[in-house]
This record gives structure tokens, sequence and C-alpha cells, in this order.
């Protein structure tokens, strides 16, 4: 190939171009969301790409890999901190507060789909701009409401065709349980503190459940052997745990406990799971996670107000789904591709043309001057299902050749009647 972009016009490292044949499987994705999502009374909102950074630092955590080292900060030109959002869970719970919807009639069932971005190093399945389908709810404590939101990301995953996806569940507790928690995991650490990571032992007053939730490999293996949150949580949070796991059992989602799943964002009370797929390459397992976040409403300057969610990773999801070698739906090509002879043809085709797309029929024809065979090729590879011939002499006599692209079959019709014609047609076939 003669021509070849410099590397300085590429995109960006860690994020992608979606051309036309990807982008329909990404159209399926968010299709089949929306669809779930209204099965089960959620309306999607939409927040801006970018918010103040001190929302993340509240929301998500001054201690989390996300805020410490992942975000896309920077100042505007009026000297505002800002971020990219790497996450919808705070931009959600801001909206919520800030546009008093906590006063409505409650609970208040929300999604989202749309880019996230953080700066990670990128391999399959971990972008710098990466996709979310997301759900939050608020105002209700429920236990039976943490089951159904695991239910409907399980029915995302099913309805996508997506087999063998686990649930691990573990709880985080209330404020009592992580005190408690706190104390004994600082207990556990603090002998072999110099056996830890340089940020383990950074976090080790400051947020101690975040080494639980450690990359590296000596911290991972001390921190298997630290306590369980489990033997700590407090009655009201071990009965919730338990109603939760209830509710699971009820709606046949198998689940696994994981007394280690800290997941790595602050705001988690009580419930926290994530979704796991095995695909080939390391990172991708974790197709979705989430939790109840009982203080975050507050943490906004909102009232006590429970909440629960998930986000979903689709470039995983997607990933996992080629893994599987599921058939993804790709609806290709157009209804008639028109080809006409001559220049009185031409003029008549572009009218033809028209009243063809209003009429609902997906139609195109050749801009390239072309003859009438390499505008048969074109039609070819417009992946049209029927290609309509207009010469000359047709136009003359009010006729039109159609011909089916599939199997060959040429028939001439009145040119009046095309359009029924393909109508009738293209839903027959
Ligand atoms: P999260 O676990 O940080 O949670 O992200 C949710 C999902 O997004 C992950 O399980 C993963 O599938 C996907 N994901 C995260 N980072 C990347 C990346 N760099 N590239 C590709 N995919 C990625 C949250 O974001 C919470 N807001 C979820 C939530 C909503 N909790 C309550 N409500």
């Amino acid at each position: 190939m003669k021509y070849q972009a410099s590397p300085k016009y590429f995109v960006p490292r860690g994020t992608d171009d979606l051309l036309p044949g990807e982008v329909e499987k990404w159209q399926w994705m968010e299709e089949t969301a929306r669809k779930i999502c209204r099965l089960y009374g959620f309306r999607e909102i939409r927040t801006p790409l970018f918010e103040h950074t001190e929302i993340y630092q509240r929301g998500v955590g001054e201690a989390t890999d996300i805020v410490e080292k992942e975000m896309y900060s920077f100042h505007d030109r009026g000297e505002r901190a800002l971020t990219l959002r790497p996450e919808g869970t705070a931009g959600v719970v801001r909206s919520f507060v800030e546009k008093k919807v906590f006063a409505d009639p409650q609970p208040t069932k929300w999604y989202y789909i749309g880019p996230m971005f953080r700066y990670e190093n990128p391999q399959a399945g971990r972008r710098r701009q990466f996709h979310q389908f997301g759900v939050e709810v608020f105002g209700s404590a429920d236990p039976a409401l943490d089951a159904e939101v695991i239910a409907l990301g399980m029915h995302f995953y099913q309805a996508l065709g997506l087999e063998d996806v686990r649930v691990e569940i573990n709880s985080v507790g209330d404020q009592e349980t992580r005190e408690r928690y706190r104390k004994r995991l600082i207990d556990y650490f603090e002998p072999v503190k110099d056996s830890l990571s340089k940020e383990a032992r950074e976090r080790l007053y400051k947020n101690p459940l975040r080494i639980l939730d450690s990359k590296d490999p000596k911290t991972k293996e001390i921190a298997m052997e630290a306590p369980s949150i489990l033997d700590d949580l407090s009655e009201p949070a071990r009965q919730h745990f338990e109603q939760v796991k209830s509710y699971l059992d009820a709606l046949e989602i198998p689940y696994v406990i994981n007394d280690r799943l800290v997941r790595g964002l602050d705001y988690y009370t009580h419930t926290a799971f994530e979704f796991m797929v095995d695909v080939a390459g390391a990172q991708a397992g974790t197709i979705g996670g989430g939790g109840r976040y009982n203080g975050l409403v507050e943490e906004f300057g909102g009232p006590e107000m429970p909440g629960f969610g998930f986000g979903i990773g689709l470039e995983r999801v997607l990933l996992a789904l080629e893994e599987q070698k599921v058939e993804i739906p790709v609806q290709k090509g157009i209804d008639c591709y028109l080809i006409t002879i001559g220049e009185k043809a031409k003029t008549a085709g572009v009218k033809w043309l028209k009243a063809l797309r209003e009429a609902g029929i997906a139609a195109d024809q050749d801009y390239l001057g072309r003859k009438m065979k390499a505008q048969f090729k074109a039609a070819d590879r417009s992946h049209a299902r029927f290609a309509a011939i207009l010469g000359e002499d047709e136009l003359e006599q009010g006729k039109i050749n159609v011909k089916h692209l599939g199997s060959g079959e040429q028939e001439t019709i009145e040119l009046e009647q095309l359009i029924p014609y393909i109508k009738a047609n293209i839903r027959r076939r």
C-alpha cells in the first residue's frame, strides 16, 4: 500500500475506532441493554462526560487506583479542575441530588450506556476509553433489590447469548463492620508491613481494605491469609447479606461467596459483587461489577438514601461473546440498488431513489459514473437484496427490470409498481 498515515495521526493509545461492521455489534448490545432495562422499569439518564474532579475524589475515594493514578484530569480555560468520567455512579448520584430527584416518590431506577475514561495499561479488554452499561437504583435498602439488579445483569448476558457467567459476591458491611474490620486488618498487616508493596504500605492506615485489592503478587499472597470481613459483619449487615443470598437462591442465580472481593471503589456498603466469565487473556474475565452504596447520596449533600447498581464493561462482553463464538446478528445490506443507464434514466432515477427511501425502502445508487457491469458489482458490494435497472427504453415504456441478487431471478415490471413490488418482496423473503 502506497499511502500510510503517520503514527502521529493514529488514535490515542488505548482507544479504538468502531467502523461499520463492528459498530452494528455495539448497537445490538446497546439495544439489548435498553430492552432489558425496559422490562425492569429502568429509564435512561445521560450525564456529562466530564465532571468537577472533586466528584470522583469524594465519590470514588481518594485512596483508590482510579483517583490516584487513572483519571484524565485537566484544567479548563476558566481554571476549573475537571475530569473525564472514569465511571458512571458518582455523576449519576451528583445529578440525583442536584436535580432533587430524591424528593420524588422512590425508588428511582436509572440506566446509562456510554464511554468512560481511565489511564490504564491498555490490553485486550482494558482500554483507556471503554464503554459501560450501568444501572443505579435509589431509595430502597431492600435486599430483594440487590438480587433484582444482579438478576437484571444476568438477564442481559443471557439475552446476548453469553454463557457460563458467574456471580461472585461479598458483603463489605456497614460502618460498624468496617471500623471493626479496619482495626483487624491493620493488626494483621502491621507486623508484615515491610513485605507489602509501597502502595499497600501507604494505604495501611488510610484505607487498609484497599490492600485486599492489590495487584502486587507478594501483597496479594499476604492478603490471601488476611481475616475475613464476613467474620466482622454487624448483625444488620449479616442479616442483609443472608437475605440477598436467599433472594438469589429464589431467583436461581448461582453465586460464589468471595470474602476478598472489595472492589476498586470506596463507596460500597453491604453487597459487593462481580460478574465473571472465562476468557483467554487474563484481564478480560470481570465483565461487570457493582454493589450497594448507602452513604453516597448523603456524601453529595442529599438526604440519607440508599443506592445500588452495577457497571458492565461492554468491550469485555464483546470479547467474551466472540470467544464463545456467539453469532451476532448484523444486518448488512440495503433493500434496493438502483442501476441507471443514460442521463435521462439517471435523472428519473434520482427521483425514484427519493421515493423509495420515503417509502421506507433502504436504497442507493452509483455516484461514480460507472458502466452497467460495474454498477452491478457495486450493487453486490452493497449487499442489496434487489437491483432495479432503469434504461432509457424502459423509462420510455414506463417499465423497470428488477433482479433478485440472491437468486439471480429477474423480471420486468411496471415502473409505477416498483415500490409495492420491492415492499412485498422484502417482506416475503
Ligand atoms: P468497575 O468495577 O470499576 O465499577 O467497572 C465496571 C466494569 O467496567 C468492570 O467490571 C469492567 O468490566 C469494566 N471496565 C472497567 N475498567 C475498564 C477498562 N479500563 N477497560 C475496559 N473495561 C473496563 C464501576 O465502574 C462502578 N461505577 C459500577 C457500579 C455502578 N457500582 C455501583 N453502581
